[in-house]
């Protein structure tokens, strides 16, 4: 089949000509994958997220440690995982639990040593695991040594590091930015005179990536990782990095009478060109991927950001995970979506990725987001079914799957009561401001309950001892009580455990190649209940269908006509039906 050239300006409009033309969303039917020259490792593998402070603590502190991931390579190894994202682990005040970095060079010692990060690098090598870093380079920690030199005057060597502002006439703040994390986005410097911009914390100053110096500095460090070995880079917050030409108010969008930075200085024009830059300084001609946190970027412009002609080689989108909300700054607002926008997100995003010989990473959860079983399955039914059936989704679509640590395990969303059993401080932040814009504190604590990034960060469960294996000592944050239920080992043993399903798929994902390399279509774009597609490559067809409601439901059997079944999330697999969250793979 031949591979499709599709121009810019079409693919916004694509997914259109394909409902009214082809009677129905079949839109990267003729794109494929055959002509693809072999597939990259990172590619081919499973990506899983560590949130370090959570994983496993080797020394009784209550914090997750290098060596305590060290130690639990084998269950990664397990479950296939070539790729670990390792949140940042870097030296750090944890303002924000290390995504304010006070030395790129050197590992915190909370976290423990230089030492423990190239054994953890070595061990994971043994088992062809490479170790990805998050490289922060949007911002740094208020402790960082150019930070501290650039504050100390307006001329020394770090003055032009950082986003410095005169302030307004009346001494007020540059601009009515609203930081990302609540209040201000500007923060007085009495030394200076001046304010320093800051997307998130006060904590966390914005580099200036105008200045060559720093975007010198900044490939200096990537470099040093991948001397050390590492196989990739996640990067934070990458769409921040460039900021307008000129700073100047935008419209109020809440009652605090600011505006959202992120809708003034997310994806600027010019950023690609900085990370061109980066790309050719950094990634050409070493063997690493690369995936950029890219909020603000959507499918129509993912051309531009991964493939032959991109900055990346995947991009992290916001669209699916923001399908509840319209606006990232009120937890409150929530909005209505239904299983069709859920699937064309993923048609829309594969065609895009696809036509740009780009790739796509699958992810339902991250560090900052809900658990998926909350997030995007009805409130009824059982949760390991509904936890099997997102299993089934991530591990059958085209792209890298991203596990977040926990996901294997079935993790819901933590349900405290009070605002002060959290810990994290957007979390802490966002509660104020929902109380400041005339919300209860009920309805405020039901926004926090659904979206607060401690849901996907409590720790590890790993058997049913004293906090869940996690610590001998005090965890930093709360075991979920159901880690008697819901941990490593005990799932280990349970043949219907969500462990195993995952164990299962990620062998049939190993075992099959037209799930790692075949084509994706969407056979039932119209079903409200099923999501059902197959994969395709060569003469092997998969086809998967996942029922996404708590009720048994009918489709075709034509469908799988001819077909094995190789695999079903409940044990008696009817043709033509599905238990409630129920899943099945055919293959022909
Ligand atoms: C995105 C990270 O995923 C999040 O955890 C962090 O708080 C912000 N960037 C700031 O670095």
């Amino acid at each position: 089949m031949k591979k499709i050239k599709i121009k810019k300006g079409i693919l916004s409009i694509l997914p259109l000509f394909c409902l009214l033309f082809n009677g129905g969303c079949n839109i990267n039917v003729n794109l494929n994958v055959n002509n693809t020259p072999r597939l990259k490792w990172w590619q081919k593998t499973i990506a899983y997220e560590i949130y370090v402070k959570s994983f496993k603590d080797s020394d009784g502190d209550g914090i997750g440690d290098l060596n305590g991931i060290t130690s639990e390579l084998d269950h990664l190894k397990d479950m296939g995982v070539g790729a670990i994202w390792l949140t940042p682990c870097y030296v750090s005040p944890q303002a924000d639990n290390g995504y304010d970095i006070a030395d790129y060079y050197n590992i915190d010692p909370a976290y423990g040593t230089m030492e423990d990060m190239d054994r953890l690098i070595d061990e994971a090598g043994k088992r062809d695991i490479r170790i990805v870093m998050d490289l922060v380079f949007n911002h740094t920690s208020d402790q960082n040594e150019w930070f501290l030199k650039s504050r100390s005057s307006k001329d020394n060597d770090k003055s032009d590091w950082y986003i410095w502002a005169d302030p307004k006439e009346d001494g007020s703040a540059p601009t009515n930015w609203r930081s990302i994390f609540g209040g201000s986005a500007w923060e007085y410097d009495e030394n200076r005179g001046q304010y320093y911009l800051h997307t998130f914390l006060p904590q966390q100053p914005d580099l200036n990536w105008a200045n060559p110096e720093v975007r010198e500095e900044l490939c200096n460090i990537a470099k040093f990782w991948i001397d050390k070995g590492v196989g990739g880079f996640r990067m934070d917050a990458i769409t921040y990095i460039k900021k307008p030409a000129v700073f100047k108010d935008g419209t109020p969008d809440a009652e605090d009478g600011l505006a959202g930075i992120h809708s003034i200085t997310a994806n600027t024009d010019g950023i690609l060109d900085y990370l061109h830059e980066f790309r050719s300084s950094v990634q050409d001609g070493n063997d690493i991927f690369t995936v950029g946190e890219a909020n603000g970027v959507t499918s129509e412009d993912l051309d531009k950001w991964v493939g032959k002609n991109g900055v990346f080689d995947m991009v992290f989108s916001f669209e699916l995970v923001n399908i509840d909300l319209p606006d990232e700054n009120n937890w409150c607002v929530t909005r209505d979506w239904d299983l069709k926008k859920f699937k064309s997100f993923f048609s829309e995003n594969l065609l895009s990725a696809d036509s740009a010989d780009g790739w796509f990473p699958v992810f339902l959860e991250n560090h900052d987001q809900p658990r998926s079983i909350n997030h995007f399955m009805p409130d009824d039914g059982e949760r390991i079914a509904k936890a099997k059936a997102l299993s089934v989704l991530l591990l059958t679509m085209r792209g890298t799957p991203f596990i977040m640590q926990g996901e294997e395990l079935g993790f819901e969303n933590v349900d405290w009561s009070s605002i002060t059993d959290y810990n994290d401080i957007s979390t802490k932040n966002h509660y104020e401001f929902l109380l400041g814009e005339g919300y209860s504190e009920e309805e405020a604590m039901a926004g926090i309950r659904r979206f607060s990034r401690d849901s996907s960060r409590t720790p590890m469960q790993w058997d049913d001892s004293e906090n869940a294996g996690f610590t001998t000592g005090t965890p930093w944050l709360p075991v979920y009580p159901d880690y008697k239920e819901f941990n490593c080992a005990v799932e280990r043993k349970d043949p219907d455990s969500v462990l195993n399903c995952y164990i299962e798929l990620s062998k049939l994902r190993r075992e099959h190649s037209e799930l790692t390399e075949g084509d994706y279509k969407d056979i039932l774009p119209d079903d409200e209940n099923i999501f059902a597609f197959t994969r395709t490559k060569d003469d092997s067809k998969a086809i998967i269908l996942i029922n996404f409601t708590s009720n048994e439901v009918s489709y075709d059997g034509g469908l799988t006509e001819g077909a094995t079944c190789i695999f079903s999330t409940t044990p008696k697999e009817q043709r033509g039906h599905l238990a409630p969250y129920g899943a099945v793979i055919y293959e022909m």
